[in-house]
Formats: structure tokens, C-alpha cells, sequence
């Protein structure tokens, strides 16, 4: 055989797969040592942190320079200071602090090394698409995503036009969780009412989240299995499904797009955010994966194509389809009725 060497690739994509893997465990290394306190009044030498912290100085500078190449901290002669990513998300106590990266990341590395194993049984390790696990699993999660679902609902606010806006009164956050997407509306704008649907310990955060965020007075809590509960029939204009269709699969999915059809005012908008393939599943890679985790950790959960949404959405009786770019992994969603 010919050596073709133009042609060969090289193994770098393999590698770098395969330590990425590293990245996630110096993250939360630095979360668990609670490190990124250190900074919060300003910069700090390696000693003097390794001192506070009670740790090997000489490995702290190993993890210092490791999260200086990662992009979460800065490097001066002598002093280390946080990078703004790190500053607005990493410093527990912030206004968007991502709570529980440890345990939440931990959790998913353990379930992903047993992925072989799934695939050959074809049967998921836990089903959080289940009422008691959903109610056990749900309270961390919903804390840890609330900084990503509300930098992209604050994206989709400030990029949809003003007049599409002023339409909006009354909004039904489905899935709520930390009720993230249901806040920037209600906050930029100020006569919007809002229910928000989940079960009684999300809401219980949802209700801490509004208030934080200051529009409480304008939320009602709804508390339930969205598969047993039926919508308000109180002609909303908004009705979200934040990143719930992956985890509840087609047959659920299918029917919340209908709920939601009907809860909608004529003219009103159901906003759809979740992971999105391409239409013949060859990529990004974020949905694809995603996939595999709805297949790790559901009955029925997995991610669907654009085309399958529009298909879905013409049946449910939306005239209108569009789609937004925001910070998130697939466009948003929004169809008219
Ligand atoms: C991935 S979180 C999404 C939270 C939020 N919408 C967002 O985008 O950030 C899924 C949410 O759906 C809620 N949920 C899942 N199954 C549910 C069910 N059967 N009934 C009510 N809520 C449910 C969970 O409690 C959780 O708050």
C-alpha cells in the first residue's frame, strides 16, 4: 500500500477528546478547594492562597497556571487574578453564581464512564423523566443552569422586536425550574405577569430566584406533574418550554406543544429552547451528546431535529415558525399561533 502522508491525519483530535476529560476535574478541584473565594476582594500570590487554604504551595501553582490556560484566571509577576468569566460565575455568593458544579459534575462523569454498558442493554441507568427521581434530581440541577438559561433569555429579550414585546402580558413558564426564561421577561418587562409550573421543590426555588431578581409580586406558582396538569386556559401570550421537550421524548413533547396550543391567546408565541441537531443528526456534537445523556439518564428523553419541531408544531396548529441565535447551544424556538 502506498504511504500516503498528505492524506493521514493526525491523532491531535483523538487526544484532545481524551483529555478533555481532565478539564472538568481541575474545575471543580478548584470549586471543592474553594479557590475562586480567594479572589473575591482582588488578586493573591500563590503562597499567601496556599497558606489561607492550608494546601501544598508548590501544587497550587501547578493548578494556578492549569485555570490561568484554561481562561479562568489571569497572571501577573507575582499575583493571580480572576478572568471575568470566573468573577461573574465562579465566586460562590454571586448574583450568578453556578451552584453545585462539584456535585452536579461528578454525578455525570461517573454515569458517563458506564456508557458502554448502556448501549448494550439499551436501558438508561436512571430515569429522571420519573416523578421521584425527577423531584430528588431536579432542585440541583435547576440551580446550576439558571446562569445559562438566563444570559440566553436575556439574549432572546433584547433581540425580539419591540412589538412582538409590548404583546406580551401573561406568560406560562412550563418546567420552570429556577425560572430563569420567565424572569428576563418579567423583568424587562414590568407590567408582565407570570405562572410558573413545576414541581412543589422547584418552586420553592423558582419562588427564592424571583425574588432575588426582584418581580416575585408578579409571579403565581402552579405546582404539579406538567403530564397530569392542565394548562390555565388563561389565554397567555407567552408560553415557554425551556429544555424540557429532550428530557419528556416525542410522545410527551408532542403533547406539551398541543397544551401549550391551546393555553395561547390568538397570536400568542410558544417559545421553545432546547438542543438541536442538524435535520440528518451529523452534528454540532453538543446535541448529539446530549442525546446520549437523555439515554443515560431517561426513559424516553432525546434530542429532536428543527424538522421534527416544524412538523410538530404545523400539527399542534402554529402558523408561524421562527428561529434566534442566543448564547446557547441551538437556536431558540418561537411559533405563533
Ligand atoms: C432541565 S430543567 C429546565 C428548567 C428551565 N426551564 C430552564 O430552561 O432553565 C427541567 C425542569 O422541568 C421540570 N420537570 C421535569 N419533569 C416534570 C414534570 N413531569 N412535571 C413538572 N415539572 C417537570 C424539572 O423539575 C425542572 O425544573
Amino acid at each position: 500500500m502506498p504511504h500516503k502522508n498528505m492524506d493521514s491525519p493526525p491523532p491531535t483530535q483523538i487526544m484532545e477528546d481524551l483529555w478533555a476529560a481532565w478539564r472538568a476535574p481541575t474545575l471543580v478541584a478548584a470549586v471543592e478547594l474553594g479557590l475562586f473565594r480567594q479572589f473575591a476582594e482582588g488578586r493573591g500570590a500563590c503562597e499567601q492562597i496556599a497558606a489561607s487554604l492550608g494546601v501544598s504551595e508548590p501544587a497550587l501553582r501547578r493548578l494556578l497556571d492549569a485555570l490561568v490556560g484554561m481562561g479562568y484566571l489571569k497572571k501577573g509577576a507575582v499575583e493571580y487574578e480572576l478572568e471575568p468569566v470566573a468573577e461573574r460565575y465562579l465566586v460562590p455568593g454571586g448574583e450568578f453564581y453556578v451552584e453545585g458544579i462539584a456535585q452536579f459534575a461528578r454525578r455525570m462523569s461517573d454515569d458517563w464512564w458506564r456508557l458502554g454498558e448502556v448501549i448494550k442493554s439499551g436501558r438508561s441507568l436512571i430515569k429522571v423523566d420519573d416523578e421521584s427521581r425527577a423531584r430528588e434530581f431536579f432542585p440541583t440541577l435547576v440551580r446550576h443552569i439558571f446562569p445559562w438559561s438566563f444570559a440566553a433569555a436575556s439574549a432572546a429579550v433584547s433581540t425580539l422586536p419591540k412589538a412582538a414585546l409590548r404583546r406580551i402580558g401573561r406568560i406560562l413558564d412550563v418546567a420552570a425550574g429556577s425560572a430563569a426564561w420567565s424572569i428576563a421577561f418579567a423583568k424587562a418587562l414590568p407590567s408582565a405577569r407570570v405562572t410558573v409550573l413545576d414541581f412543589p421543590e422547584v418552586i420553592a426555588i423558582a419562588r427564592s430566584y424571583a425574588q432575588r431578581f426582584g418581580v416575585a409580586d408578579r409571579f403565581g406558582y402552579l405546582e404539579g406533574n406538567l403530564r397530569a396538569t392542565e394548562f390555565p386556559q388563561t389565554s397567555y401570550d407567552l408560553v415557554i418550554l425551556g429544555h424540557i421537550i429532550h428530557s419528556e421524548g416525542e410522545q410527551w413533547g408532542k403533547q406539551l406543544i398541543a397544551k401549550a396550543f391551546s393555553a395561547l391567546d390568538e397570536r400568542g408565541v410558544l417559545l421553545i429552547a432546547d438542543l438541536i441537531p442538524t435535520d440528518n443528526r451529523t452534528g454540532p456534537a453538543m446535541p448529539l451528546l446530549f442525546s446520549l445523556n437523555m439515554l443515560l439518564h431517561t426513559e424516553s428523553g432525546d434530542v429532536f431535529t428543527m424538522a421534527e419541531y416544524r412538523r410538530w408544531l404545523a400539527e399542534a396548529g402554529f402558523k408561524k415558525v421562527a428561529t434566534l441565535r442566543a448564547p446557547a447551544p441551538s437556536p431558540l424556538i418561537f411559533a405563533t399561533k
